[in-house]
């Protein structure tokens, strides 16, 4: 098979990229080692910022992230025995809107499926090659056919895992890391939720994420050691270790079944360019962010509006020379975005080998940010998204 863009890694990113490039009139294949259901199963976050949510009702994909999103004004930050609201609206216009990751994803494979996208899902056996004259990709459908496509560029959308990746020579990139000291234990709930916004929770036992689904799911986070055991916590344990921490800023929690139980992994990773010949990475598998402040599918999300951009260009003139201009382009978020993941992360988290001074600069940075009307202004406009797709 030949196709213009070839599109390894059906998830959002992907999808989106796919989408975008069918109204451009060009046509792509999108594959993933998944099946449709194993991605609608993982839960990821679930804030979109203002940009996201446009993207996916002004291009066709979605008018139920409206319908059945929930549009939030500002967020709770609670720490020091009291809770201080910040309000987005009031400081930078701007709103977020709750909308869980899997329901993107459903609406934009809905969408391709819609529009005769060619989308395979549940395929092994990748292997990509060509990249710097022509790219292609094979691959072992879900049935057991073989298969090979050839495209004028290849995409690398295949998470932080990413194969396409690692197809960039070490001499042609350069990778950024950082680890943190600890992981988060993520929950669904079936309850009503406990407040109307989302409470970001500092407190001496750790830090908890109070997030929300709909009027009876909730999801909820709290800091935990990286090595912790999901399933050996008892629900009795995990509303204890959660009421403490709320509590402590006069929070209280309403409870309910806990159906889902996990620990998701803190990361803060960058390669760089994101493209290498024909090929270009976008998304997770170019860049992982830690979870506070839910930026990784709106960075994702970007990326593709900018490549989406460039691509037509790439591939009205054949001129790989785009994907550099792309990369570019997309860096200058992304590090803005890993910043802004980074310092959320470290400002509300408790370290573990934090010495007393330590914890008490926090507190001050803390209080210090919700005293300012400019520290709070870059959060607002950090968390609700940087206008204009920069
Ligand atoms: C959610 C996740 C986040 O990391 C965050 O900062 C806010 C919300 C969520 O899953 O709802």
């Amino acid at each position: 098979t030949r196709t213009q863009v070839a599109v390894v890694g059906a998830g959002p990113a992907g999808l989106m990229l796919s989408h975008l490039l069918a109204r451009a009139g060009i046509d792509s294949v999108a594959i993933d080692l998944r099946t449709r259901r194993e991605i609608e199963e993982t839960h990821r976050a679930g804030i979109l910022e203002q940009d996201s949510v446009d993207l996916l009702v002004d291009t066709g994909v979605s008018d139920r992230v409206h319908r059945d999103g929930y549009r939030h004004d500002g967020i709770e930050l609670a720490f020091g025995g009291a809770s201080h609201r910040i309000d987005f609206r009031g400081l930078v216009g701007a709103s977020t809107q709750l909308y869980p990751q899997t329901d993107v994803f459903v609406d934009l494979a809905d969408a391709r499926a819609r529009d005769g996208g060619d989308v395979r899902f549940g395929v092994r056996d990748v292997a990509v090659d060509g990249l710097a004259t022509t790219p292609a990709v094979r691959f072992t459908d879900a049935d057991g056919a073989d298969h090979e496509v050839r495209a004028d560029f290849l995409v690398g959308a295949d998470g932080s895992r990413s194969l396409c990746r690692r197809q960039v020579p070490e001499a042609a990139r350069r990778q950024y890391f950082r680890e943190y000291p600890f992981a988060w234990f993520g929950i669904l709930a079936e309850a009503p939720p406990s407040a109307p916004e989302l409470i970001y929770n500092h407190s001496a036992r750790g830090f908890a994420l109070i997030s929300q689904r709909t009027e009876s799911l909730q999801r909820m986070y709290f800091q935990c050691d990286p090595d912790e055991v999901a399933d050996a916590w008892s629900d009795d344990r995990i509303w204890d270790e959660l009421q403490g921490r709320l509590s402590a800023n006069g929070h209280v929690l309403k409870e309910g079944p806990i159906i889902s139980r996990t620990v998701l992994p803190f990361r803060s990773f960058v390669q760089e360019p994101m493209h290498h010949g024909r090929l270009v990475l976008a998304g997770d598998a170019a860049h992982t962010v830690p979870p506070t402040g839910a930026k990784g599918l709106n960075l994702a999300l970007a990326d593709v509006r900018v490549l989406a951009e460039e691509l037509e260009r790439a591939v009205d003139a054949d001129d790989p020379a785009r994907l550099a201009t792309y990369s570019e382009r997309a860096l200058g978020r992304v590090w803005k975005a890993q910043h802004f993941s980074y310092w959320m992360t470290t400002m509300l988290h408790t370290l573990p080998d934090a010495s007393p001074f330590d914890v008490r600069r926090q507190e001050g940075e803390l209080s210090g940010l919700v005293a300012s009307t400019a520290g709070s202004t870059y959060l607002a406009e950090a968390y609700t998204g940087w206008p204009g797709g920069r």
